[in-house]
């Protein structure tokens, strides 16, 4: 997702994206360094450890590195933009995994929806992501956006197949049936969400939002 708002922002001359190799986000020196060394007046946090399945290897482990990333790095973000604050919008990625679901209340969620708190009724990675929200929000309280968004899809990336690039290879190898016939899903087109990011950038509108997410199908 970050790899595309790179490409297509429109203020993509002033953007400033470290490569993990120069900045991990476990690190609170390597984030301070950098956070103090430009003049930032957005951080966009698009890392995050995104492998939901082997998360689940780690589930409950917070030594692990899905924890260690997602909340542990989301934590020393947060702690090294609080004091420039008033310049600085902390913009955090999301996810709809944050929601339990259940039969009685599938959704679609509102943004003040609670988040899933019962670690037994949420996947690890949605978990983390969850805490990582809680974060944010206890450092920098509304000063901060948290966007959540749900199957992210692009045109082209031969790097990592998404949701829709998954099927497509299947149905090309012929493997793709038997599938689902009855679920409604809502999927991202990153170009929308990065002319969104741009938008709440430019405007410095700060708030929670769930814009691409009109059908909730989590478990
Ligand atoms: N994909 C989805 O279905 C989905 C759905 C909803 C929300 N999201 C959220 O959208 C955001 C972007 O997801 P994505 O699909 O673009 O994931 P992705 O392709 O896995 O990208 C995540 C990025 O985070 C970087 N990263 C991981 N650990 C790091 C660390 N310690 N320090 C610095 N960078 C680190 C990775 O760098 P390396 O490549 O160098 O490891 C990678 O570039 C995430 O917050 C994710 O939770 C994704």
């Amino acid at each position: 997702v970050g790899s595309r708002f790179v490409e297509i922002s429109k203020r993509k001359n002033f953007l400033h994206y470290p490569k993990q190799v120069e900045f991990d986000i476990t690190d609170p020196g390597d984030i301070r360094n950098i956070i103090s060394s430009y003049n930032f007046s957005a951080v966009v946090n698009f890392a995050a450890y995104t492998d939901v399945n082997k998360a689940e290897d780690e589930r409950g482990d917070k030594n692990g590195t899905c924890w260690q990333v997602n909340v542990e790095g989301v934590r020393n973000l947060v702690n090294a933009v609080k004091p420039y604050i008033e310049r600085i919008h902390f913009i955090q990625i999301s996810t709809d995994m944050v929601f339990s679901g259940s039969k009685d209340d599938p959704g679609p969620y509102k943004e003040d929806q609670p988040i899933g708190n019962e670690l037994s009724k949420i996947t690890w990675y949605g978990y983390t992501k969850g805490r990582a929200e809680k974060v944010v929000g206890g450092v920098l309280g509304d000063r901060a956006s948290i966007v959540r968004i749900i199957y992210p899809v692009r045109a082209k990336f031969l790097h990592k197949l998404d949701y829709i690039g998954k099927a497509l290879k299947l149905f090309d190898e012929g493997s793709l049936y038997p599938l689902f016939s009855d679920q409604k899903i809502s999927i991202t087109f990153i170009d929308e969400l990065c002319d969104f990011l741009d938008k709440i950038i430019i405007a410095n509108v700060r708030s929670i939002s769930r814009r691409f997410k009109r059908y909730d199908n989590t478990p």
